[in-house]
């Protein structure tokens, strides 16, 4: 088999610009070593910056999202007893979007499907060879028959654990990291949202998240062990937790019923660069990793995509190589912006088991600054909504 863009990883990263390349005449095939419904059995954060929504409608991609998502002007954060709103609308004129990735993902599915994409799932041991030639190729077995596919240019997009980060030659790649002593223990759950925004909370027994998919199902997080037993977290004893470190009325006013997932993810900070070598781009999660404080894990993978889709459309259209030349660079300054970010975020609003009376004295005065500060606001609601790209 031939293509013009070998893609390794059908999540939102390899799907998007599977897409984007089709609808400039670019070819691409999407190797996946899952199967279709595991993708889509996967839940994952649910926020989307206004770059990102847009990108999403140039992609045609948008028009579910659109009438299903939730345009959110705002959101709101608790500590100690107060409880601050930060007016995202007011302060840069742009808002956020809640659809869950899940959902995305099914869209980006249909849509490729739809234009007669060629994604191939259940792809087992996908491999880059030759990439030191000008005719990188990917071989793969499937139903126990061996394939391979020649390549102009191969799209990395194979999440963390893929394939395409540990094909860079280790003399090449540079990586740099913080994993956190903590997890997300994570519950979604058909019942009401407690509030029509998301509120991030930082109590002294451990930080909680109430978000939502829809007005009916709701997407609740607290900060647990990073090796906790999931088993042990019945819906009883979640909910108790939860409760305990929500603001008193948000407590007394949810609705609780039986989860419908329940997982528990690690946070880390992860980059690693370049984001290119020779004729193969790394993109989304394949590249960085951020803690899931501020949702900027699926955000910043579009804005890869952003980048990598206009490099090939460049290179196609034009014959011109200058974008696929800054490409990694280009990246890389949203990566470490975002990375700053949601680095700050956790820091501020997580319990740390080894943090001093000192440590909670400055988390506690972060806070405060910033539920009077308009200035800091501004700046807080211009990093959520997403750094141009
Ligand atoms: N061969 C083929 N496919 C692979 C391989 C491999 N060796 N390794 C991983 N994959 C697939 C995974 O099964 C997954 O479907 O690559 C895909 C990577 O998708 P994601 O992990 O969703 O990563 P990405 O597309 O970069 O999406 C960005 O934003 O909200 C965050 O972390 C969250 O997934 C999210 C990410
Ligand atoms: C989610 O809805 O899953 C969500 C929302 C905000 C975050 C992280 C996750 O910061």
């Amino acid at each position: 088999m031939r293509t013009q863009v070998g893609i390794i990883g059908s999540g939102p990263a390899g799907l998007l610009l599977s897409q984007l390349l089709d609808l400039h005449g670019i070819e691409s095939i999407v190797l996946e070593r899952r199967s279709r419904d595991y993708v889509l059995g996967r839940i994952r954060a649910g926020v989307l910056e206004e770059g990102m929504v847009n990108m999403l409608r140039l992609a045609e991609v948008g028009e579910r999202m659109d009438r299903e998502g939730l345009v959110h002007e705002g959101f709101e954060m608790a500590f100690g007893d107060r409880r601050f709103r930060i007016d995202l609308k007011k302060h840069t004129g742009k808002t956020v979007m809640v659809y869950g990735q899940t959902e995305l993902t099914r869209d980006l599915m249909e849509a490729r499907d739809a234009r007669g994409g060629r994604l191939v799932y259940e792809a087992e041991g996908v491999a880059i060879h030759d990439l030191d030639t000008d005719r990188p190729k990917l071989r793969y077995k499937k139903d126990g028959l061996e394939h391979e596919v020649v390549c102009d240019f191969i799209a990395g997009c194979d999440g963390f654990r893929g394939v395409s980060r540990r094909s860079f030659p280790d003399d090449v790649l540079r990586t740099h990291e913080r994993v956190y002593p903590f997890g997300w223990l994570g519950v979604l759950s058909e019942t009401r949202p407690v509030s029509e925004e998301v509120i991030y909370v930082n109590h002294w027994r451990g930080f909680a998240l109430c978000s939502m998919r829809s007005m009916t199902r709701s997407r609740y997080y607290i900060q647990c062990a990073f090796d906790e037993d999931l088993e042990e977290w019945t819906d009883d004893r979640f909910w108790d937790a939860l409760r305990a470190r929500l603001p008193h009325e948000a407590a007394e006013s949810m609705e609780i019923g039986p989860s419908i997932e329940k997982s528990i993810a690690p946070l880390r900070s992860f980059v690693a660069e370049p984001m290119r070598h020779g004729r193969l781009f790394l993109a989304g999660d394949a590249a960085h990793i951020v803690p899931p404080t501020g949702a900027k894990g699926l955000n910043l993978a579009a804005s890869d995509i952003y980048y990598l889709h206009r490099a090939f459309v460049d290179y196609y259209k034009e014959g011109r190589s200058d974008l696929m030349d800054t490409y990694s660079d280009s990246c890389l300054k949203r990566v470490w912006k975002a990375e700053r970010f949601s680095w700050w975020l956790s820091t501020v609003l997580h319990r740390f088991p080894d943090q001093s009376t000192f440590d909670r004295g400055i988390q506690l005065a972060e806070l405060d600054y910033l539920a009077d500060s308009e200035a800091a606001q501004a700046s807080f609601a211009e990093n959520y909504v997403g750094l141009p790209f």
